[in-house]
């Protein structure tokens, strides 16, 4: 089985990532040595996720052990909100390597299409006295994606991308790039699979990396939400092949070149989730699958948990 994709910028990426949102920084470096150990050879982490220290230390510590050279791992990681300002982009890319020890990353995404008011100097998202973030609606994207590509001549990153950027505001970018934007990560799974998405970005040469492939159970609001783990359709096709239903919402993705990143700290769970290579769903398997699709309403993450983003003339995406 194919097990990479080739990005617009030449290099190659693997289709199955270690999710690292809300590993918390104990866990996490047990988790990517585990991932790292079970066959992964892409981890995805971000400055906002508050571990990519940790992250830093489970890599380093496998490389050392297993004698791997570390242009091996193909590692992600995001600027954050509070780094999008005219200068903020190298200062926080560097911040990011410093704490995963490395010269360079594979990956730089931004984050969100949107940065914050206040304080940019912080290492968290500034805050109001109420404990609001401030969305800065003036953001400058152009400004901002010339910076991205400088990081790419510097060698601190070897591609470049975006991340919850709706499809007018990648349009926007490409309009202007000298180096296009190689990936968009977005939420997609069998319940909301962004088909407009997924059209637009095959039409321009992205590629698309799926977060949230099992539904994020642990997110705090997952119980609003249908269970893609408990889906009856994915569980019937999880039977015929013997394996789990996790296997086959995962499956379901790389099988059509869409890189994911499923999330766990569990070393069983991040073992079995990574044994996708050894079975494939037949067509009428995928078609299925593909009926499930709950458009709009099988969105899980909506962004709610930073006040005024919803409310951004571009969100939701
Ligand atoms: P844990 O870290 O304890 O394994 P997503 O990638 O869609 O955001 O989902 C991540 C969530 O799914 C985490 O809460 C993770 O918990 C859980 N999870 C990961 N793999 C599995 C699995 N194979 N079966 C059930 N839950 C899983």
């Amino acid at each position: 089985a194919v097990r990479e994709v080739l990005l617009s910028s030449g290099h190659r990426m693997p289709l199955l990532g270690l999710g690292c949102w809300q590993s918390p920084a104990e866990e996490v470096s047990l988790a990517v040595e585990a991932a790292l150990e079970a066959g992964y050879r892409h981890i995805d982490t971000a400055f906002l996720y508050l571990n990519e220290e940790a992250v830093g230390v489970g890599l380093h510590r496998w490389l050392k052990s297993s004698g791997t050279d570390r242009s091996n791992v193909f590692v992600v990681t995001k600027l954050p909100m509070n780094g999008m300002y005219a200068g903020g982009v190298e200062k926080f890319l560097k911040k990011s390597l410093a704490a995963l020890q490395l010269s360079y990353v594979d990956l730089y995404l931004i984050h969100l299409p949107v940065g914050v008011k206040g304080q940019h100097d912080l290492d968290i998202l500034p805050k109001t006295d109420d404990g609001h973030i401030v969305i800065d609606c003036a953001t400058d994207l152009i400004a901002l994606w010339k910076e991205m590509e400088q990081m790419v001549d510097a060698g601190l990153t070897k591609s470049i991308g975006v991340s919850n950027f709706s499809i007018k505001q990648i349009r926007r970018l490409c309009a202007i790039a000298r180096i296009p934007p190689a990936v968009q990560q977005v939420e997609l799974h069998v319940h909301f699979q962004q088909r407009k998405m997924q059209e637009f970005c095959r039409n321009n040469n992205i590629v698309i990396t799926a977060y949230g492939p099992l539904g994020s159970p642990g997110r705090s609001t997952a119980d609003t939400v249908p269970r893609l783990l408990d889906d009856p359709v994915v569980r019937l096709v999880a039977d015929r092949h013997g394996v789990t239903t996790a296997q086959v919402l995962i499956r379901f993705l790389i099988q059509q070149g869409i890189i994911t990143i499923p999330k766990s700290t569990n070393p069983q769970r991040i073992k079995t989730n990574g044994e996708v290579w050894n079975f494939s769903l037949t067509e009428v398997e995928m078609e299925a699958l593909k009926s499930i699709d709950k458009g709009e309403a099988g969105r899980s993450f909506t962004f709610a948990s930073f006040p005024g983003l919803d409310e951004h003339p571009e969100f939701p995406l």
